[in-house]
């Protein structure tokens, strides 16, 4: 999406791409013969033993970007939102690393908790929570429901068991509008989630909600959108969340004593482009807290983020083999056995990747290339017009960094070709962590004539 991404670069001429390493994991290092390590592992011997299209999740650099969170928000719960991707290993490694999380539907809640992740450190989210959404949030203990519609509220009420309260927080809509794609921008009132502030719905499901005796209201949420690379937007939406904890205070005598930002922070996908600074983030969003809630005479409420994208982006590289390289009057395409089915992200958005090729030394020059998938559609473009050595060939391996948020949470099983498997590579090691997905996964739920 860094077409769209503010303050990013312009795009640099296809031979001008530098072939740093800068957006891979800090562990990747150039390897003999053109191959390059991620967490000690090579590229080549991966996929050799793997297969490709292949995923590679690098342990060290999730729990080091789990750990730079924690660092810049002192006091504050740092929800990893499960969306970006679900795995139980990383699950696990996030709970270690002392994070809770983000769910948005009964499958990532029960996912989560089987997987041994504590409900009360977990958080639902849903503009249109189902029925099951609900009732598995109440039946396993959800530590928190974030309302954002009116409607949930006597249907979350009524599902309470007798004697309890539910935790809940409320999602507004500060009218702030930022985001690296007009689908990922969630902070004004022209999207479906949330409720206004400036139009008083959030004012009126307060109302509601502490009117319920079987809900707590613990306080308020806002996540203005996605693919953020400045704090700017996050302060403004802060101050106007402050204003409204005052407003409620005012009007119910109720201090809310937490504050949830949401996520939304913003990754480099290629070399110069701009990633949100989380220290300068963490150090801004507490300076302006501390500073609306002394101007309202409020405490200052416990603090939560939601980064998805931030903690497992940058630690993935996405792997393919070259399957046909064809040469058309005015391009040059370069088709790999993967494509829009693991990765949709530049079909919907027009994400920008920096593909490289690996594993063979060349001493072609660069010229500019559109990578491409295996699938049945014109639209299934990985990288277009990206600087590729210019004898690339079928057998080839193109690695693709920053593939580990938002690829495989939202791949298909589009031409039933099927959804790579994901590897945990550290300290020299890969192991797998989810399985290349079967024909009989592919066909098992069809139930015949
Ligand atoms: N919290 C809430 C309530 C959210 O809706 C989201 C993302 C996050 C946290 C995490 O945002 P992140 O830190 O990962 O940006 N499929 C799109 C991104 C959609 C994000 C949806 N909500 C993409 O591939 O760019």
């Amino acid at each position: 999406m860094t077409t769209a991404v503010p303050g990013s670069p312009a795009e640099p001429a296809p031979s001008a791409v530098p072939t740093s390493l800068s957006v891979w994991p800090a562990s990747a290092r150039p390897a003999p013969d053109g191959d390059i390590t991620v967490g000690g592992v090579g590229l080549t011997e991966a996929a050799e033993r793997f297969g490709t299209p292949l995923y590679l999740l690098d342990e060290r650099e999730v729990r080091e970007r789990c750990r730079a969170y924690l660092r810049s928000f002192p006091d504050t719960d740092v929800l990893y939102a499960a969306k970006a991707f679900l795995c139980r290993a990383l699950l696990h490694w996030v709970r270690d690393e002392g994070l809770g999380l983000d769910v948005c539907s009964a499958g990532e809640l029960e996912y989560a908790v089987t997987s041994g992740f504590p409900p009360e450190r977990i958080v639902l989210h849903g503009n249109a929570k189902s029925p099951r959404d609900l009732e598995a949030a109440l039946r396993l203990g959800v530590g928190r429901v974030v309302i954002d519609s009116a409607w949930e509220i006597a249907r979350i009420a009524a599902l309470v068991p007798a004697g309890t309260r539910q935790k809940v927080l409320v999602r507004v809509v500060p009218g702030v509008s930022a985001g690296g794609h007009a689908a990922i921008r969630t902070g004004t009132d022209d999207q479906k989630f949330g409720l206004s502030v400036t139009g008083g719905g959030a004012e009126h499901a307060v109302a509601r909600i502490l009117g319920q005796p079987a809900l707590e209201l613990v306080g308020l949420h806002c996540h203005i959108g996605s693919q953020i690379t400045e704090p700017g937007p996050y302060t403004t939406a802060l101050r106007t969340v402050v204003q409204l904890l005052a407003r409620i205070r005012d009007r119910h005598g109720t201090l809310l004593p937490e504050l949830d930002l949401g996520g939304g922070h913003g990754v480099a996908h290629r070399p110069g482009e701009r990633a949100l600074d989380i220290r300068a983030l963490g150090a801004r969003v507490r300076r302006e807290l501390a500073a609306s809630c002394a101007e309202a005479a409020l405490p200052v409420p416990r603090l939560a983020i939601e980064p998805g994208r931030a903690l497992v982006g940058p630690a993935g590289v996405a792997l393919y083999r070259v399957l046909a390289v064809k040469r058309t009057g005015t391009r040059v395409f370069v088709a790999v056995d993967g494509g829009m089915s693991d990765n949709p992200r530049p079909a919907l958005y027009g994400a920008r990747y920096a593909p490289r090729l690996v594993g063979r030394r060349t001493t072609a020059g660069l010229r500019p290339a559109t990578v491409v998938g295996r699938h049945c559609e014109a639209g299934d473009v990985l990288a277009a017009e990206v600087a590729l050595p210019g004898d690339v060939r079928p057998g080839d391996l193109i690695a693709v960094p920053v593939a580990g948020a938002y690829h495989l949470s939202m791949a298909s099983s589009y031409n039933l070709v099927g959804r790579p498997p994901v590897i945990a590579v550290a300290d020299g090691r890969a192991r797998l962590l989810v399985r290349r997905e079967s024909f009989a996964d592919l066909t098992g739920r069809d139930i015949g004539l």
